[in-house]
């Protein structure tokens, strides 16, 4: 059995309950931190914290949050300080996609999607910036897409979504720093986690063997984060993707992406959203 005392450090992961935000979780417990996991599985995130505080001998706080409603990141951040627990890591991570034409799609789970992927990072982002701000330390990951980096269709809302992470997190990178706040912005590619079944994609046989699993990804986001880089892509086939966005005319990424990420849905995107 794998022990390590706690270095007496605080990370909070959002959507700890499933693929990168348990990552997380994991790798951070590994190096002693103590840990806030927050998602609305609590039943999810419970089994994860028993495990990792077995494991490593660390603290581990569970909040069941719907992130979405922001009565509810107000209320958990107000918890956290009531607990007196100085947060040190952020991993702002909880997400989702949906594939399908903006036109077919239902209005409502389009915005419920943009509440959680842009409302709700900023305000968590917000909050806990500062109490970073007030300590002068801390260092915040934001978790975006390459598609931040490429508007695709059937992907239109989401792929605008996380534009919005990566222009926010390239920002708050400069105007941060002098408050001794490193912030990150990782722009995975497709990768086994629960995006694909939320997002009701049926990956084709090209992108099943590009996907990435959690675990390396995770790694060169906390890499990346504790260099002090402003973003990051992680993956070989994914940093060429990005070149390749760079360097090519956008009628030529765009048709690739949309040959590449083509809707076959499971199921019609029509009548609710996935989570
Ligand atoms: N996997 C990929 O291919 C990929 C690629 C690029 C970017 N990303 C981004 O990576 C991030 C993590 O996603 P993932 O790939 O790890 O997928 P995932 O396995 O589906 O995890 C999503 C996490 O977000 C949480 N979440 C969703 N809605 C929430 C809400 N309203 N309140 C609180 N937590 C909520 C989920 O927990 P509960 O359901 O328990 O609430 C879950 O823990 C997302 O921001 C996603 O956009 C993923």
């Amino acid at each position: 059995m794998h022990t390590r005392t706690t270095n007496n450090k605080w990370a909070l992961i959002t959507g700890a309950s499933s693929g990168f935000g348990e990552e997380f979780a994991r790798q951070y417990a590994s190096q002693g931190h103590s840990l806030v996991l927050v998602a609305r599985r609590k039943d999810k995130l419970e089994s994860l914290a028993a495990s990792l505080r077995t494991k490593h001998q660390i603290e581990v706080i569970v909040e069941g949050v719907d992130l979405s409603d922001l009565d509810s990141v107000k209320s958990l951040h107000q918890r956290v300080q009531e607990r007196g627990i100085s947060i040190d890591v952020l991993i702002n991570n909880a997400g989702y996609g949906l594939q399908g034409g903006f036109q077919d799609g239902n209005l409502n789970d389009a915005l419920s999607m943009v509440q959680l992927d842009i409302a709700s990072l900023t305000a968590v982002t917000h909050l806990f910036a500062s109490d970073m701000r007030a300590k002068g330390s801390g260092k915040i990951l934001l978790v975006s897409s390459l598609l931040a980096h490429v508007g695709v269709e059937s992907f239109a809302v989401y792929a605008a979504a996380k534009a919005y992470v990566l222009r926010l997190g390239e920002a708050l990178h400069r105007e941060m720093k002098q408050d001794g706040i490193t912030v990150t912005t990782i722009c995975p590619g497709l990768s086994d986690t629960g995006f694909a079944e939320t997002a009701r994609m049926q990956p084709s046989p090209l992108l099943k063997l590009l996907m990435m699993k959690p675990a390396p990804v995770v790694k060169a986001a906390i890499r990346a984060l504790n260099a002090g880089r402003i973003s990051v892509v992680p993956g070989l086939p994914n940093k060429f993707m990005a070149l390749f966005i760079w360097a090519s005319p956008r009628w030529l990424h765009q048709a690739v992406f949309a040959r590449v990420m083509s809707p076959k849905t499971v199921s019609s995107i029509e009548g609710g959203k996935a989570q």
